[in-house]
Formats: C-alpha cells, structure tokens, sequence
C-alpha cells in the first residue's frame, strides 16, 4: 500500500547521511532512513504548517495518551504522565540520565560494541565506563552474564543498557532481561535502558521494555522515541519515563537547566500522526527492511564478511577482518573499491568491524551486494 520503492532523491538537502556523497557513491553509514515519513505524520505537520503560527507549545495530553498507548501495546511499557518527561532527543537523555543517577568516579557498565555517544555519556562527565563486551558465537552475539556479574559486583552503579542492540542488531529475549534484573535487584545497579530501536523487531521477534521486566520500577529509566520508527531524527523529540520522582525531577532539571526543555511543535505533530496511524506503514517497512538484509547479508558472508543476522533494527555490523584492514583504513578501502560509505566500526570500540544500514529502498540495497562483490 505504501510505495518504499521510489528512489528518493536527498542530495541538495541538509541531510547529514547525503552530504558530499559522489554521484555513483551510496551512503550507508547513518541509521537514518531513505524513505519519507508515513502520510499520517507528514499530514499532521502539514496541518500544523498551514496554521501558520508557530508559538511556544502547551503540554500535550492527546500526545501522552498516544505514546502511552502504543508503548503499552507493543512493548509492556506502562507509564503515566507524571512519570515522564520530554528530551530533545535520547543523546541528550542518556546524558541527563547518567548523571541523575551517579557521581563523578562511579562506574558505568555499557556493552561494546556500542553506539558512539555511550560512550561520551560515561567519560565526559568523569565516569569510569567498565566494558561487559558482547561475546561472538556461532548463534550470534550473547550477552556475558559472568562478566557482567562481575562488574556489578565490583561496585557498579549503573548499567546503560541498548534494547534493542545498536549495532549487534539484537533484541534481548525476556530471559536476558530477566537475568539483567535478578543481577541489578542483587546489586542494587540502577538501569537506564535506551530502547530509541524498539519499534524495528523484524523476523518476528519482539521488542520487551526493560521497565516491564526489573521488579524494582524505580530504579529504571526508560528513554523512547518514535523517531528512529519513523524517520523523524531531525525533530528532535523523545520521551525519558522514571518511576522515582526525585530522580525524574533531577533528569528534567538537567534537561531543562539551560533553558532549552521544552518540545517543539512540529516534532509532536509528527510522533502523534505517526502513533495515530504509521503502524501499517511500519509493518509494511520491516518487510523491506528483511528484504534489504536478505538481499546483502548472503553477499557478505560469501565474501567471507561474517555478520549475525539482526532480529532487530536495520543494521548489519559486519566483521571485515579479512580485509586485512581496520578502522578508518577499512573503511576508505570499503568506499574506494565499492562507492559504498559504511561506519567505522572504531568508533563502536572495534576497528575490525564496520557498520552497513540497509534503512534504503530494495534497489539501493541490491546495488550495494553487487558492489560488495568487488571486496
Ligand atoms: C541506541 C541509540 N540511541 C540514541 C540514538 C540517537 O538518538 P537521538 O537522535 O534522539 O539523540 C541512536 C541513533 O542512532 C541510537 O542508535
């Protein structure tokens, strides 16, 4: 019903995935979609545009309903209004959270490979970040329960966990969250679960938020958004849920400090159009999105560029050890010999591998397994 097919055209737009790319270059780096948003979302911040009055913004419960609403359907998440509060973005959430919830020298656990800001959320701020590396094996990427009891054990005080996994493509399981909540209840580790891809399960699998799972509420912090869903990263608009009020005051205190808290106008009509009605169109884009993968992944490992199957997101972390090559050198190859620009994977904590999304349309995507062909 909706057409993921057309080839969008992006250049000579001020997107970050599209500048300086070569004509016959496909950029394949930035977990940002090539297609628009759903018509839903797109009519919302057109009847907003034709107002033509752009004041300051009220709060919104028609909002809340429809985010509750729909986290509470598909992923357990149950939350009030007084229980949450709005971010320009889960980056700036993160940070906030981390620093709710810890002091300068506490440790942060996260799990690398790891998207890039976790990483500044810890050390910027005069965290110790302790790595409970994902482990590699022959199902796909597991979580280190030894090691992250260890770590825990050591005195830990919060656990920054990515749910769905960005970018090993995993979506934990209610056992893995299950465990993850035995080990923080007998720790006493605070978790802050940033869950930005949940909406992206794909072959069946399905997104848990963590919140459901911990039996203690209050000592989680939920960060969502409906951006990553549907294509709405430039709006910037996510929500950080907390039970403890004292920590969801001091989360919103931090946000709101520099005078920059409140949300903006367009990016509300968006989330609340693209709650309202994207749900076919997203059901519609997982399809494309499996195809995507089913189209490069056999390409890949052929060529000896081993990566996992994701069960969420649409991200491949491919292992191009074999290329004899790491980091930025890996990557200027990759770009020189194929045209396709991937991520580096060192900026995830593992130069050997890099990062291909396949958020692009069935074409673009088959373009780029016959380019992997030439590695
Ligand atoms: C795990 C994760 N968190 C956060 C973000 C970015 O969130 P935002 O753009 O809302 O700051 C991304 C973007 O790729 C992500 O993968």
């Amino acid at each position: 019903m909706y057409d993921f097919n057309e080839l969008t055209d992006r250049r000579g737009t001020l997107s970050i995935k599209w500048k300086g790319v070569g004509e016959d270059e496909i950029p394949a780096f930035l977990a940002d979609m090539d297609f628009r948003s759903p018509p839903s979302a797109v009519e919302a911040m057109q009847k907003c545009l034709d107002h033509g009055i752009f004041g300051y913004m009220a709060d919104d419960a028609e909002g809340w309903r429809l985010q509750q609403e729909w986290w509470k359907r598909w992923h357990d998440l149950e939350f009030t209004r007084e229980e949450a509060c709005y971010s320009a973005g889960v980056v700036p959430a993160q940070v906030a959270s981390v620093l709710a919830v810890s002091a300068p020298g506490d440790t942060v656990v996260l799990q690398e490979p790891i998207y890039p800001p976790f990483f500044s959320a810890v050390k910027n701020h005069g965290r110790i970040l302790a790595d409970n590396h994902l482990l590699r094996t022959d199902e796909g990427w597991r979580m280190d329960f030894s090691d992250l009891e260890d770590k825990f054990r050591a005195g830990a005080k919060v656990f920054l966990l990515c749910s769905p996994h960005n970018p090993v493509g995993r979506v934990w399981t209610r056992e893995e969250l299950g465990k993850i909540a035995d080990l923080a209840a007998r720790y006493d580790v605070w978790v802050i679960s940033d869950e930005i891809h949940g909406d992206m399960e794909i072959y069946g699998h399905r997104h848990i938020s963590y919140a459901s799972i911990d039996r203690r509420p209050d000592r989680v912090i939920t960060l969502i958004a409906a951006t990553k869903t549907f294509n709405l990263q430039g709006l910037h608009q996510s929500t950080v849920i907390c039970r403890d009020a004292e920590t969801l005051g001091r989360i919103r205190s931090l946000i709101s400090n520099t005078g920059a808290g409140g949300p903006n106008i367009f990016g509300q009509a968006a989330q609340n159009g693209a709650y309202r009605g994207g749900r076919e169109w997203l059901e519609e884009l997982k399809k494309v999105i499996e195809k995507n993968i089913e189209t490069v992944r056999p390409v890949l490992l052929e060529k000896g560029l081993w990566c996992a199957k994701p069960e969420g997101t649409y991200i491949l972390w491919v292992d191009g050890s074999c290329l004899g090559l790491s980091g930025k050198e890996l990557v200027d190859h990759i770009r020189a010999k194929t045209g396709v620009i991937v991520t580096n994977g060192s900026d995830f904590g593992d130069g050997s591998f890099f990062r291909l999304v396949l958020a692009t349309q069935t074409a673009r995507a088959e373009e780029i397994a016959e380019r992997m062909k030439r590695l």
